[in-house]
């Protein structure tokens, strides 16, 4: 299995401290495991010139210098942990930037076929509050891609360093990660989407069928999804 993590600060803080933590709980032995920071790995702003979703995500400005680069390690990944602080409230600006990125692949667009057999956790910490918000920022842009699971977890850490948080917090962050984990699905190949996933999968193919974009139609038609074949049917690596 390939894992892949995005962090959404450059800092081996608390969220990623959990990260890892859920890495271990589904890493087995020869399991590649890849890590992505930001802002290092995808710097640059959306400029908001919207040429993914109306030509092309390759004539992205920032696309040949990074997200090249990431979107092969997403598609190649079958796990995917994204962490986050909670900055004043909501993710991190620089893991805003990437999700901003993808906007051209949410379903409404076109959305990539792995993305419904994979699984995803989302991740923050917060030293008291805003962690729910931060949690849906990135779960809601991982639903929109279609990821076939997404699990999350967000707690408050009263604390701006990892060697700070107390022990009595730390020990419930691993009883909590322990309990996560019963929910994933151990072999990706039997990963499947959510009901909600196919819900929403079905409601973009009926606006697909009517046509909206032509370059988003053509997609969907090219994949087949406007007749008989689902994403979910075939895995694509
Ligand atoms: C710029 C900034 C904004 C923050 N905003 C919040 C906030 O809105 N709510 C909160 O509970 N904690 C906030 N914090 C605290 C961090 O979310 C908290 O310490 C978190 O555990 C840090 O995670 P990390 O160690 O993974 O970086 C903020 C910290 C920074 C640096």
């Amino acid at each position: 299995m390939k894992i892949l993590m995005i962090n959404g600060t450059l800092r081996h803080g608390s969220s990623y401290r959990i990260g890892r933590l859920v890495i271990e709980k589904i890493a087995k032995k020869d399991d590649q495991i890849l890590e992505l920071y930001l802002p290092k790995d995808m710097p640059e702003f959306c400029r908001g010139c919207a040429t993914c979703i109306i030509e092309s995500e390759k004539k992205c400005p920032d696309y040949l210098m990074y997200m090249k680069r990431v979107t092969r390690m997403i598609d190649e990944a079958d796990f995917l942990v994204f962490t986050s602080p909670v900055h004043v409230l909501r993710v991190t600006g620089a893991m805003k930037v990437l999700l901003d990125h993808y906007g051209y692949r949410f379903m409404v667009h076109r959305p990539e076929e792995s993305m419904f057999g994979k699984q995803a956790v989302c991740i923050t910490t917060g030293a008291g509050a805003g962690m729910r918000s931060t949690l849906k920022d990135m779960k809601q842009s991982l639903f929109f891609w279609g990821v076939g699971r997404i699990y999350t977890y967000g707690v408050a850490v009263a604390a701006t360093k990892w060697e700070d948080v107390s022990q009595e917090i730390k020990e419930k962050i691993v009883q909590d990660i322990d309990k996560l984990a019963l929910k994933f699905i151990q072999e990706p190949e039997q990963v499947t989407p959510s009901i909600k996933t196919k819900i929403l999968f079905y409601i973009m193919r009926h606006m697909h069928q009517k046509g909206m974009n032509p370059i988003d139609q053509a997609y969907w038609k090219e994949k087949g999804w406007l007749e008989k074949e689902r994403p979910w049917k075939k895995k694509v690596k």
